[in-house]
């Protein structure tokens, strides 16, 4: 199986601008599973309710989501990507799984990080794990990455690959625990991250590229530059996240004392 990471600089506000870079981008080389970044198609840094009500959309069925499908069925591969999704009144932070056949699942972002909480609410969907093609594959939304929980909550439901959209802003961090959390799960994850500035709010936000496939080992199989828009894939075997073991007495799942971690 091939897995493949875009990393893109969305320009704020530009939906069938940043579309098209994503577009232009996927189609230089195969992959099976596609990640793209958080919040890919309208930029991060909203500076208001309203603004975020302009742009998200419902799903399925919203413009962005459709769009996603379409890319899918020409590619016949599968993608994940974040988007700002409106359910009644509510806005979340949102990641959609879509393929050739359609709309697949939808994982709400659990952990909100900085002004995000000023305008999203927190997830309220379990974390995912769904088939694709031979693999199982689970979603997390950049800042999961620093709750250890969520990305052990995948892998016990049987994840393969932790597909990761994120804008990334702390340099380096992101990208370590992700290596971590590859190897703590014996699983492979995918993180897209965007580059570029926003300065929309006061806050100047700097995006730190860098994103990565990482092995159940925690080797980085593909790396893109801190800098510039850039997509990547990697072959991997997924027997490799099935054995959980280390050696012959210790495997990473079945050693867990989950009676001793109880508060
Ligand atoms: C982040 O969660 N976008 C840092």
């Amino acid at each position: 199986m091939r897995i493949g990471i875009v990393q893109t600089s969305p320009a704020f506000g530009d939906t069938e601008g940043n579309l098209e870079r994503v577009r232009a981008l996927i189609r230089l080389t195969k992959a099976d599973l596609w990640v793209l970044p958080e919040l890919f198609a309208t930029g991060y840094q909203f500076a208001s309710r309203e603004e975020v009500v302009s742009f998200a959309q419902p799903v399925p069925g919203g413009r962005t989501t459709q769009a996603l499908v379409d890319l899918a069925q020409e590619l016949d591969s599968t993608l994940v990507a974040g988007l700002a999704e409106r359910a009644g009144e509510r806005l979340y932070n949102s990641a959609v799984l879509v393929g050739p056949s359609g709309f697949v699942t939808c994982y709400r972002k659990a952990h909100l990080f900085f002004e995000e909480k000023r305008w999203f609410s927190a997830g309220d969907t379990p974390f995912p794990v769904v088939r694709v093609g031979p693999a199982n594959v689970g979603i997390l939304v950049c800042f999961d990455h620093l709750f250890p929980e969520a990305a052990r909550t995948l892998a016990l439901r049987g994840a393969d690959v932790i597909a990761h959209p994120a804008n990334l802003v702390i340099p380096e961090i992101g990208q370590l625990t992700m290596r971590v959390r590859a190897i703590e799960n014996g699983v492979f994850t995918a993180t897209a991250n965007r580059v570029g500035i926003e300065a929309r709010t006061g806050e100047t936000l700097r995006f730190t590229g860098r994103s990565q496939i990482v092995s159940p080992r925690g080797e980085v199989l593909a790396r893109s530059p801190i800098e510039g828009e850039d997509v990547r894939a990697a072959e991997i075997d997924l027997e490799a996240a099935r054995d959980k073991s280390l050696n012959p007495y210790n495997d990473r799942l079945a050693d867990r004392r989950p009676e001793l971690y109880a508060l």
